[in-house]
């Protein structure tokens, strides 16, 4: 500190983070334009960078599409717009005009920079919001529009943030893609010239693609070469365009909503857009990634220095068959596990028997629990384990008291079909009512059963999503949704401050920084077959944390892929995020249960590792060799090498696996085979961890340091 330093008479700004720079000016135009985001400079270095801006080349070009922190649609611009206006006459070109700065700490060990502008005629002002931390390289960039005139006028697109990369001579973009059960598939690819559109049109963020892109020249490796990443703290519709141009450059704009919307700004109205955190790092995209989940851990998650629960998960072992019974039942095979929080999953209220009745009707089903819930909770409680339950407040049946009552309280259209996924229906959490009408039950659920712990559900993607009595304005769905959303579990958690919360969207469907800034984990898919699993959990980790992830160890034949994978494997892939039980306890053997309760001990063990400490990825999902996954604490005094052998081929290499982020001068104990060895030969030269022949061999090796 200070972090954000001006040259007045360049106009310049630079903005340094702990191994980081970004630099940017206001341009003779008034634009606020790009200069650097790279590695460290000084602020008479930056200005060397500020050179006069070329004229065009031809009367075909215009500014270039690559350089400016938000590209508006206005003026010789061509490429993508970040922010795209209609003023009430029409005019739909915006002109930009400094309007001046501020600068201020809003909490020790971090900085704020706030570019004012505002447009040469008409009433709207822009500010560029910048916020830098002493302790991480991310950046934080959101911008916010307020109309200060008296006639409505219309965003036609309002990114949070524009982000330029050096020139290079290639470039490679990694991001994932997926579907329900197949999230986080990790694609590296060379990035094409013209525009890539990664979206989500589905009101959530959705299983199959993720708010977050990593850039590269092409030469980068897991542990060498510089990234450029970005992330989203957004969780309904977004839209991340990254563009590459003729001439060489690349450069993405990214922010909430996908195509076609259209919001009103009301006179003195304002629209903040989401966050949008940049990252620049050196060393590969394990250290891009490192470098997310100790932002993650610092500055996103409600409470990073808690440690997870084991828990255990009703769904897989009774579907929608739950009753009082058959939960004690269960409850207490979990608690002989190790389990410390206990979940009840779908099936607990209302008529709901199958995914075709009930969702919307929130009180206990009398025929399952005829006292209620509260002596399962007490029975859990006195088990010693806390007490979880699976909610989807967002959805209703078409078959429920809720939807025989209020039917308008859906997204819909008038005169158009109310498609029908899941048999469900989505609510309408951007009106006032139906968000109120889910905080109440919430919280007097929470609040008079004692519950500790919500996995909050969201089971399809929107469809039709109108706001018949808001005609005027029914493009504000997307992101009034979304904000009544946060505002609902804002409010459920501060009136349980012990609550936690499981973001869930059948699985990873909802997965962001946004969510991540108002729950405690994530259910990572709702595919629990470990060797699915290794590659979800693989791109699941490029940007977050373990602390979040969680696992479950479920039975096999596995529900969805039918695939069988010894206990052993399925417990080594879930300890490598937050591990939960998910299988029918009530049919494992006591040898399995034996084994279970050894394996739970031992995540428990290495769990301060796997939560809090800092992960490698010394191999990755790639081939059919071993993965790994190592987890070492911050003080380098322990590590946890993680190995899963899928299907290995006869006479594959056997490539050591070498460790990373010890302390260099140390020797490290295995505490199953006492063996010692050098932190110089773990990383220079590696181990072969012994693995079983044939298929699904795994092992845990724990390192620990030899005082
Ligand atoms: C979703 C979740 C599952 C389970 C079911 C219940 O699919 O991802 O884990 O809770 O809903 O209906």
């Amino acid at each position: 500190m200070p972090v954000i330093s001006y040259a007045p008479d360049a106009g310049v700004w630079l903005l340094s983070t702990p191994r980081t720079s970004y630099a940017l000016r206001t341009d003779t135009t008034g634009a606020p334009c790009h200069l650097a985001w790279g590695p460290r400079l000084t602020l008479e270095e930056a200005q060397e960078l500020a050179a006069p801006q070329a004229p065009p080349a031809s009367s075909f070009e215009g500014r270039s599409p690559v350089g400016e922190e938000l590209p508006v649609d206005g003026g010789a611009r061509y490429g993508t717009p970040s922010l795209q206006v209609r003023f009430a006459d029409g005019t739909r070109a915006f002109e930009w005009q400094p309007a001046g700065h501020r600068v201020h700490e809003p909490e020790p060990g971090s900085q704020e920079l706030a570019l004012e502008f505002s447009d040469r005629h008409y009433p709207l002002t822009v500010t560029l919001h910048y916020r830098v931390y002493a302790d991480s390289d991310v950046i934080e960039r959101w911008t916010r529009l307020r109309n200060t005139g008296n006639d409505p006028l219309v965003l036609l697109r309002a990114d949070s943030a524009a982000w330029t990369l050096p020139s290079r001579e290639d470039y490679r973009l990694s991001h994932v893609t997926g579907q329900w059960s197949a999230e986080s598939q990790l694609r590296r690819e060379q990035l094409p010239f013209g525009e890539t559109v990664l979206t989500s049109r589905r009101g959530i963020t959705s299983h199959h693609a993720n708010p977050w892109v990593m850039l590269d020249a092409g030469d980068a490796t897991e542990e060498h070469g510089q990234v450029w990443s970005a992330a989203l703290a957004w969780s309904g519709g977004w839209r991340v365009t990254v563009q590459r141009t003729p001439d060489g450059r690349a450069c993405f704009t990214g922010g909430a909503g996908h195509d076609g919307a259209s919001l009103t700004l009301g006179p003195g109205e304002q629209f903040l857009t989401p966050v949008h955190a940049g990252l620049h790092s050196e060393g590969g995209f394990g250290a891009a990634s490192r470098a997310w989940h100790a932002y993650t851990l610092a500055h996103v998650l409600p409470h990073p220095d808690e440690t997870q629960p084991v828990l255990y998960n009703s769904w897989e072992a009774t579907g929608f068959d739950v009753d009082a019974a058959g939960q004690k039942a269960l409850a207490a095979r979990a608690a002989k596990l190790g389990v410390e929080l206990y979940v009840m999953d779908d099936g607990w209220f209302g008529g709901r028997r199958s995914e075709r009745a009930g969702l919307g009707d929130w009180t206990a089903s009398r025929d399952r629990f005829p006292e209620g819930l509260s002596p399962l909770v007490a029975e859990v409680h006195r088990l010693g384990m806390r007490f979880g339950l699976w909610v989807e407040p967002e959805m209703v049946n078409p078959d429920s008291d809720l939807y025989r009552e209020h039917p308008d309280w859906v997204l819909h259209f008038p005169h158009r079909t109310r498609t029908e996924l899941r048999s469900q229906l989505v609510l309408n959490f951007a009106r006032r009512d139906v968000a109120e009408w889910a905080y109440g039950w919430l919280t007097r659920l929470v609040g008079e059963h004692g519950i500790d712990f919500l996995k909050w559900d969201m089971n399809r993607a929107f469809s039709e999503a109108g706001w018949p009595e808001r005609h005027g304005d029914a493009d504000q769905v997307g992101t009034a949704y979304v904000r009544n959303l946060y505002e609902v579990i804002d409010r459920l958690r501060a009136d349980h401050p012990a609550l936690r919360i499981e973001t869930c969207s059948g699985g990873g469907g909802r997965v962001d920084l946004g969510i991540l800034s108002r729950t405690d984990q994530a259910w990572t898919s709702d595919n629990t077959d470990a060797s699915d699993r290794v590659a979800i959990q693989h791109g699941y980790s490029q940007i977050y944390p373990a602390r979040t992830m969680a696992a479950w160890v479920t039975d096999v034949p596995n529900q969805l892929t039918g695939r069988s994978v010894p206990l052993r494997f399925r417990f080594h892939v879930a300890m490598a995020g937050v591990l939960g039980i998910g299988g029918d306890l009530t049919r494992w053997s006591d040898a399995e249960l034996a084994e279970g309760a050894e394996l739970v001990a031992e995540y428990k063990r290495v769990r301060p590792l796997v939560q809090h400490g800092v992960m490698h990825r010394p191999r990755g999902p790639v081939d059919d060799g071993p993965a790994a996954v190592q987890y070492t604490s911050p003080d380098r005094s322990e590590a946890l090498l993680l190995v899963w052998q899928r299907g290995p081929r006869h006479g594959s290499p056997r490539t050591p696996l070498r460790l990373a982020g010890l302390d260099p001068r140390a020797r490290y104990r295995d505490t199953r085979t006492g063996t010692v060895h050098s932190a110089n030969v773990l990383t220079g030269y590696g181990i072969l961890p012994e693995l079983p022949p044939g298929d699904w061999a795994s092992t845990a090796v724990h390192l620990i340091r030899v005082p």
